[in-house]
């Protein structure tokens, strides 16, 4: 009998030490989409978006078919927050003559700013 409780108990602390399923890191807020708009039709397309950890991103293309380019033309710029705390932005055209990066932005974060 005493072993079958020792058992019992034993079970009993392996059971309670598995680590339950954890939520997102403490003090992490879930990133929510805040923004979210698309539209595709015949001769190109366009979309943004944006959440709320300082991500966004919005394209359009246009579908070309003449005698400067057959093909898509795209604009777009896109913005995140890096993990080292730096705001990065970037605009850019990306057609016929391939992807061109035309603003990069990459700012420190300011002076106190907390760290991720
Ligand atoms: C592009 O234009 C040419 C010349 O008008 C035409 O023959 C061709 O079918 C067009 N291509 C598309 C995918 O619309």
């Amino acid at each position: 009998m005493m072993k079958i409780t020792l058992f019992a108990l034993a079970t009993l602390a392996l059971v309670c030490a598995v680590p339950q399923d954890q939520p997102a890191a403490a003090g992490a807020a879930p990133v929510a989409i805040v923004k979210q708009d698309s539209e595709v039709n015949i001769n190109g397309y366009n979309f943004d978006f944006e959440t709320s950890d300082g991500t966004a991103r919005q394209e359009q293309g246009e579908y070309k078919n003449d005698t400067d380019q057959q093909g898509l033309a795209v604009k777009g710029s896109y913005k995140y927050v890096a993990p080292d705390g730096q705001h990065i932005s970037v605009t850019f055209v990306a057609d016929k003559n391939g992807y061109q990066p035309t603003q990069h932005l990459f700012n420190e974060p300011a002076p106190g700013a907390a760290q991720p």
